[in-house]
Parts: C-alpha cells; sequence; structure tokens
C-alpha cells in the first residue's frame, strides 16, 4: 500500500512462525547442510517473486532487504569494483597480493600475474599466505610487489593512515595499489564485515585523494567515484545488480558516491 511505513504485517509474522515449526521437523545436520549448500542457490531464485519493480515499496523505515541483499543477487558496489580494476586490469601482473582471497587477481590479472600472496591479520583466514597487519609499517616488508589489490578493507582499519603507508612500503618501485573504500553505503556489521577490524571510516573522492597524496605524492595518485541517486538508493535498501540495467548503473553521478576507488603508483623506475 503506497504511504504505508509499516514494515512486517501480521500475516507475514504467523508466516514466519510457521516456517519455524517447520524448519525443527527437519534432523539439525541435514538443516545445516541445506543452510550451507542449498540456501544461498535458492536464495538467489527467490529474487523473481520479490523483484522491485514499483519503488513505492522502499517508502519505509527499515532497508527493503537487509545484508545489502547479497541473498538475492550481486551486490550493487562490487559492480563498481569490478568496472574499476577492469579500467586497470594491465597494472595486475607479475608479483601480486590481494587482501583476504584471490576475489580479483586472477579474474582480471589472469596469466599475467606470476605469483599471488594473499595479505591478512586474521589468523583464521584459510587463504591467507603472507601474514601483514596493515597498521605495521615498521614491521613490513619492503619493495616486493608489482600490484597490491586491496578492496573494502581501509574502512575497517581504524590506522588507515599507516595502513597506506604500509601499501607504500610493501609495493616495488612503479608499483601500483589499486584500492576500493565504500563511500555512501550502511554502517557494515556481523557478518558482512568478513574478517578483522570494525566499519570505522566513509571516505570521499577527495578525501581518498588527499590522504593517498600525501604518500604517493599527488601527481600519482588517481581517484575515480562510482555512482548516481538511483544506484546509491538501491544499494541502502538492498536492492541487486540484477534489479537494475547496466545503464542505470553505469551513470556517474559524482555528487553520489557509492564507491571510491584510487590508483596509486610508487614513484621510480621499474
Ligand atoms: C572485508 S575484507 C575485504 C577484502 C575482500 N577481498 C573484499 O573485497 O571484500 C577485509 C579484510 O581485511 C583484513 N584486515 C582488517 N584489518 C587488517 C589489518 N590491520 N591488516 C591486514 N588485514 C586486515 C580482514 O581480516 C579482512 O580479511
Amino acid at each position: 500500500m503506497p504511504g504505508d511505513i509499516r514494515n512486517t504485517s501480521a500475516s507475514e509474522t504467523t508466516k514466519e512462525g510457521w516456517l519455524k515449526k517447520l524448519r525443527y521437523l527437519i534432523p539439525e545436520p541435514l538443516r545445516r547442510w541445506l543452510n550451507l549448500r542449498l540456501r544461498p542457490k535458492i536464495e538467489r531464485k527467490l529474487l523473481v517473486f520479490d523483484r522491485v519493480t514499483d519503488w513505492s515499496v522502499l517508502r519505509r523505515l527499515t532497508p527493503y532487504r537487509g545484508d545489502l541483499g547479497g541473498r538475492r543477487g550481486k551486490y550493487i558496489d562490487r559492480f563498481y569494483i569490478e568496472r574499476f580494476l577492469a579500467t586497470y586490469r594491465d597494472f595486475i601482473r607479475g608479483n601480486v597480493a590481494e587482501m583476504q582471497r584471490d576475489e580479483y587477481a586472477s579474474l582480471f590479472g589472469g596469466g599475467a600475474v606470476t605469483r599471488l600472496e594473499i595479505l591478512d591479520i586474521s589468523e583464521q583466514n584459510e587463504h591467507r599466505t603472507m601474514a601483514v597487519d596493515l597498521t605495521q609499517t615498521a614491521r613490513a616488508p619492503e619493495d616486493i610487489f608489482d600490484c597490491i589489490i586491496c578492496t573494502q578493507t581501509l574502512f575497517l582499519i581504524q590506522d588507515y593512515v599507516s595502513a597506506i603507508r604500509t601499501l607504500y612500503k610493501l609495493l616495488l618501485p612503479g608499483g601500483v595499489a589499486l584500492v576500493t573504500v565504500p563511500g555512501i553505503c550502511p554502517t557494515i556489521r556481523g557478518s558482512l564485515v568478513a574478517g578483522a577490524g570494525e566499519d570505522w571510516w566513509r571516505f570521499t573522492g577527495r578525501s581518498a585523494q588527499l590522504e593517498f597524496a600525501q604518500v604517493f605524492g599527488n601527481e600519482n595518485v588517481v581517484v575515480q567515484t562510482y555512482g548516481n541517486v538511483l544506484s546509491t538508493t538501491a544499494f541502502l535498501h538492498g536492492l541487486v545488480q540484477e534489479e537494475l540495467t547496466e545503464e542505470e548503473l553505469e551513470y556517474r553521478d559524482a555528487d553520489y558516491e557509492v564507491l571510491i576507488g584510487v590508483r596509486a603508483i610508487k614513484q621510480g623506475a621499474r
């Protein structure tokens, strides 16, 4: 109903109650297996039933979908991360490092990546090949990577200035850091944080340029921002890429920064 800002109807509550009761008829190990293996796939198929076409459903006090909508499809900010990395894919080569896991290095670098290290502070990360605390610049090794892919990480690090210095130190002269940070975005909590850190910061294109310029030099930093009022609204409500057209996602309005991408080069000969 347009103008109705209540979020949960009585019938929805009853439905949830029945679903909860039904859950307990399934034995616990099978339930866990179903949750792990099938649920994400099934939930994504359900997009067809709650795809947002009439935006009046967004007139509500809580997001249309929680967890940024990831259960229904691809996060909107990931569209922009991929656009950014595709722009600079020629830099993803040689000795490459990526934070947390190989999400983008192989995808965009392909055969040009001759060695890949996965960096993380977290001991729980089974993909980690190199333990690094980005805030501990003095302890970090120097001049080892041609490229570091550091997506959606700096906003989780309280001392992000030291983290930028560490990225600089880890790079070979001529090496490049490809960094993304969220701009307009809900506060990230719980499992969405994925690893160590807490949601501390939001950057703007301008502040990202300033912070990286202080370490890499202004002439070595290029900042690109992504988003528009439509994709921002969609993202905040947990709508997913599949609900917007490519044209709608692509349109860039500098006043609506969903994602900020930074390409920073460590000056010096290769
Ligand atoms: C949310 S993930 C982002 C990377 C992921 N590939 C992505 O694009 O979503 C952030 C990662 O940074 C790690 N991290 C947090 N603080 C760190 C620090 N001080 N030094 C190194 N890694 C850190 C976390 O453990 C986590 O693996």
